[in-house]
């Protein structure tokens, strides 16, 4: 059976690596053998958990381990022979070989192989539980979102490749002034489709996987979580809880009164933007939260008498068909009866109303220039229907048209 996975992520300094290593702490005082992975290149689970860390799983204590992922190292197993290749001929093409080696690499790809240990964890099954801290802002699983492409690719384009390849080589040598990449190139890039496959697999599965968003109670932390979550309910990946860490307590005094009220406020917003995702919240300690004591005491705060390993929210809340001219979404609001619906188009950002509810979205940008059209209501969701204000197609201008 899968293990249960939940990736934690945010912007950095949010408090990820914290509330990572926090609830792996409480996963694995419940019983469970839990592993706690950061793939963010910037580790500092170590520090956190108060433990030296490994590359490879290392015993934290009874039930806990810890990993370190080594970009460097799943590199060099994942991506060698095509940073060999394309290395070669950037250098050949007078590219100094300290660029050329960097120009190798995608942005992200990196960590994206380190999001690999995933898979390794999902297929080994030794773990009950696997949690994630993950790089700033999932972009790394926004590199996970294009499976679709990647199947096609593989189907379509590398079954026939050896047929391609003992064509085109020829032709790109004495041409192009070109070497095509050798077997083990390909190997490695029919590979990565591969692996990008699996991953999105086991992602989508909501059963036992999901994310959790990380922020604290400020404005533009708020709003990069929001576009976050929007995506990530696109791709079908399941965000089952919020966490807002770094509150002030009502205790603060009057020194901080005034941020405390405008953090009451972002809460609300926080509410209104990922309802009916539950959000947990965590207050602003006044150390730092580093070791067993600390990390246990934000845990509580946390999740207070909830299973950290629950699936803390079971639905995937927002889900968006994109046509050409159109499009529609279906938002999940579960405690709304038939009632006035309102809506209203900000730039990307959609205002819902309904019986009092209100809920706001970042839309993503190919929606720039759709307008709502229309709404409706049924079976405890909110079905909105949008139009492309602008034909996409340019009309043709009349012959002898005055207006040039
Ligand atoms: N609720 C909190 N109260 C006080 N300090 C915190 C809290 N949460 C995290 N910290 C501290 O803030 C710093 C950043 O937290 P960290 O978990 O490393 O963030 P991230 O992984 O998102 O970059 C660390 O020094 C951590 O101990
Ligand atoms: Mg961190």
């Amino acid at each position: 059976m899968a293990p249960r996975t939940i990736l934690y992520t945010g912007k950095g300094g949010v408090g990820k690596t914290s509330v990572a290593a926090a609830t792996a702490r409480r996963c694995a005082a419940a019983g469970k053998r839990t592993i706690v992975l950061s793939t963010d290149p910037a580790h500092s689970l170590s520090d956190s958990l108060g433990v030296t860390l490994g590359s490879e799983p290392t015993l934290v204590e009874d039930g806990l381990w810890g990993q370190e992922v080594s970009a460097q190292e799943q590199l060099e197993r994942n991506w060698a022979a095509v940073q060999d290749w394309l290395g070669e001929m950037l250098v050949e093409r007078g590219v100094d070989r300290i660029s050329a080696e960097e120009l190798t690499v995608p942005p992200g790809l990196d960590e994206l192989f380190s999001l690999l240990q995933l898979k390794r964890h999902h297929e080994e099954g030794l773990f009950d539980v696997v949690i994630v801290d993950c790089a700033p802002t999932g972009e790394t699983l926004r590199l996970l979102s294009f499976p679709d492409v990647a199947r096609w690719w593989l189907e379509k384009v590398f079954p026939q490749r050896s047929q391609i390849m003992a064509a085109a080589r020829p032709f790109a040598r004495a041409v192009l002034d070109v070497s095509l990449p050798g077997d083990a190139v390909l190997d490695d890039v029919q590979h990565l489709v591969r692996n990008l496959i699996a991953m999105n697999e086991i992602l989508r599965d909501t059963e036992h996987v999901s994310i959790r968003l990380v922020m604290n109670p400020d404005r533009m932390v708020i709003d990069e979580a929001r576009r976050t979550f929007t995506y990530l309910n696109l791709y079908g990946y399941l965000t089952d809880a919020v966490v807002v860490n770094r509150v002030f307590p009502e205790e603060v005094g009057d020194y901080f009164g005034a941020w405390r009220r405008r953090q009451q406020e972002q809460l609300l917003e926080v509410e209104a933007a990922f309802a009916p995702v539950p959000v947990l919240r965590a207050p602003y300690f006044g150390e730092e939260v580093i070791g067993a004591e600390m990390l246990d005491r934000l845990g509580d705060a946390v999740f207070g008498d909830r299973d950290a390993a629950a699936v803390l929210h079971e639905t995937v809340s927002q889900q968006l068909i994109v046509g050409r001219d159109d499009a529609t979404l279906r938002l999940d609001l579960p405690f709304a009866r038939k009632g006035g619906i309102s809506l209203k188009k900000i730039g990307l950002e959609l205002v819902v109303r309904v019986d009092g509810q209100k809920r706001t979205l970042l839309l993503p940008a190919a929606l720039g220039d759709f307008r709502p059209t229309g709404a409706s209501f049924a079976d405890g969701s909110l079905t909105v229907a949008f139009e492309r204000s602008a034909p996409a197609v340019r009309a043709v201008p009349t012959a002898g048209g005055a207006d040039a």
